[in-house]
């Protein structure tokens, strides 16, 4: 049984904790790493979790444990207020290939539609992310270009973003 809602600060701590997890098991994957997330105060990710004007994360809990989680980050400068930008899309190993990816997608891409003033998401995803670019194109987003040797990983290793749009219609 999962549930899907949206997170506030106090969930901080298990936002943290699944951050922390997907950096160490998915380095390719994700900008950040995983030594720095480790090192950073849970209560550095209330601001990420607090929605509004910023922007909003949703998560997915399975047994009353944060299994996934989808952030829509809005700019807060005005000429940069129609953009939304989707960062830390993760579902949990143990959860992956059930769907929870699709829906955490689905759920943010209507509530980014309902926020007002939004006309169009971006995101960034590894080239060789079939997974991840997979679902992204089911959603209906587009590669509008790609950034070559975007990631460095410690041991070297260079993987390039490809950079992907979806259009928002505002009725
Ligand atoms: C990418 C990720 C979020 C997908 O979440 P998920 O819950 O496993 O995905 P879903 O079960 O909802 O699958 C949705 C679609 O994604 C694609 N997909 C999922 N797993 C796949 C796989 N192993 N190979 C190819 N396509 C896959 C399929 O199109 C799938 O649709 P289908 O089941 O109808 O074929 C998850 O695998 C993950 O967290 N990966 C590691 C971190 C990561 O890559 N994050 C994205 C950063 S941009």
């Amino acid at each position: 049984m999962t549930a899907l809602r949206l997170l506030q600060p106090a969930d901080a701590p298990a936002y943290k904790r699944l951050r922390e997890e997907m950096l160490a098991a998915f380095p390719q994957a994700f900008t950040s790493d995983a030594e720095s997330a480790r090192l950073r105060p849970a209560d550095s990710y209330a601001d990420r979790l607090r929605a509004g004007d910023g922007g909003f994360t949703l998560g997915i809990e399975a047994a009353g444990e944060l299994v996934g989680a989808l952030t829509c980050e809005i700019p807060t400068r005005l000429k940069e207020r129609h953009l939304g930008h989707l960062v830390a899309m993760m579902v949990a190993p143990a959860h992956q290939g059930r769907g929870l990816g699709r829906q955490l997608l689905a759920a943010t891409v209507a509530r980014a539609r309902q926020h007002g003033g939004l006309l169009q998401l971006t995101l960034s995803v590894t080239r060789g992310n079939e997974a991840a670019v997979r679902l992204y194109e089911d959603a209906g987003f587009q590669t509008y270009g790609c950034l070559p040797e975007a990631v460095r990983l410690a041991d070297g290793q260079l993987f390039d973003k490809l950079l992907m749009r979806l259009p928002l219609q505002q009725t």
